[in-house]
C-alpha cells in the first residue's frame, strides 16, 4: 500500500521521503525542539540514523504505517507519524515534531487528528499509542486534546498514552 496524501483544514500531509532528510536534519538542529526527545540538538548522522529507522523498520507500508511531512500554505511545518509496533501489528505509534515557529497554532493537534482518523477509518489499526516524558507538557496536552489518555508510566517520568478505535469513535470524532 502506498501511503496516501491527506488533506485537513489547513494542513496537507504527504508521505515522507528520503529526500526530506535536509528538512528533518534542520528541524533536529533546534535544541528546544529536541529538548524532550533526546535532550540536545541532533547531529546530521543522528538524523540519518533516525530516519533510516523511521523509513525502514518503523514503517510498514503494507499496513499503511509510516511518516508524513505536513505543510500549510506551501511551507513545511513538521512531521507526523504512525509508527509500526513490533509487539502488536494492529497498533500504531503516534508521533509528531514541528518547527518551533509553528508551535501553539493548533497544527500539532490538527495533524494528529488527521492521522487518527486515517488509522481508525482506512487502516486495520485498532489501537494508537504514544510515549512521552512527564516534562513534555506540550506533547501530553496535544495527545490529550486529540483523545488519547495516559494508561501507564512504564518507568519514572516516562508516560504511555493510548486510544482504541472504539474509544475514538465514541469520544474523539475528527473535527
Ligand atoms: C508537541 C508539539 C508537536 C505540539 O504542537 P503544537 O502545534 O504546538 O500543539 P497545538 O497548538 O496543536 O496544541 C495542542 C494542545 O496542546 C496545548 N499545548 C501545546 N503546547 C503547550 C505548552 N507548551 N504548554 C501547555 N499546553 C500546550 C495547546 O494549548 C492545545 O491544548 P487545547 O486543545 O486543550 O487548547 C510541539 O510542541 C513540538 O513539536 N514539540 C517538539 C517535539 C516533541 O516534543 N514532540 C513530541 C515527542 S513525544
Amino acid at each position: 500500500m502506498l501511503l496516501p496524501r491527506l488533506d485537513g483544514p489547513r494542513l496537507t500531509l504527504r508521505p515522507a521521503r528520503v529526500d526530506d532528510l535536509e528538512f528533518f536534519a534542520d528541524l533536529n538542529t533546534d535544541a528546544e525542539v529536541m529538548a524532550h526527545v533526546s535532550g540536545r540538538a541532533a547531529s546530521r548522522s543522528d538524523t540519518v540514523e533516525e530516519w533510516t529507522r523511521r523509513l525502514g523498520e518503523r514503517s510498514d507500508r503494507a499496513a499503511g504505517l509510516g511518516y508524513w511531512v505536513g505543510s500549510a500554505d506551501g511551507r513545511a511545518i513538521g512531521w507526523w507519524g504512525l509508527g509500526r509496533t513490533e509487539s502488536d501489528p494492529r497498533a500504531a505509534e503516534l508521533g509528531f515534531r514541528l518547527r518551533r515557529e509553528h508551535w501553539r497554532k493548533g497544527f500539532g493537534a490538527e495533524g494528529a487528528r488527521m492521522l487518527l482518523a486515517h488509522a481508525f477509518t482506512d487502516l486495520a489499526v485498532t489501537r494508537v499509542w504514544a510515549g512521552t516524558v512527564t516534562a513534555n507538557i506540550a506533547s501530553r496536552r496535544t495527545l490529550e486534546a486529540v483523545g488519547l489518555e495516559q494508561v501507564d508510566e512504564p518507568s519514572l517520568g516516562v508516560l504511555t498514552f493510548e486510544v482504541t478505535r472504539s474509544q475514538w469513535r465514541e469520544r474523539a470524532q475528527p473535527r
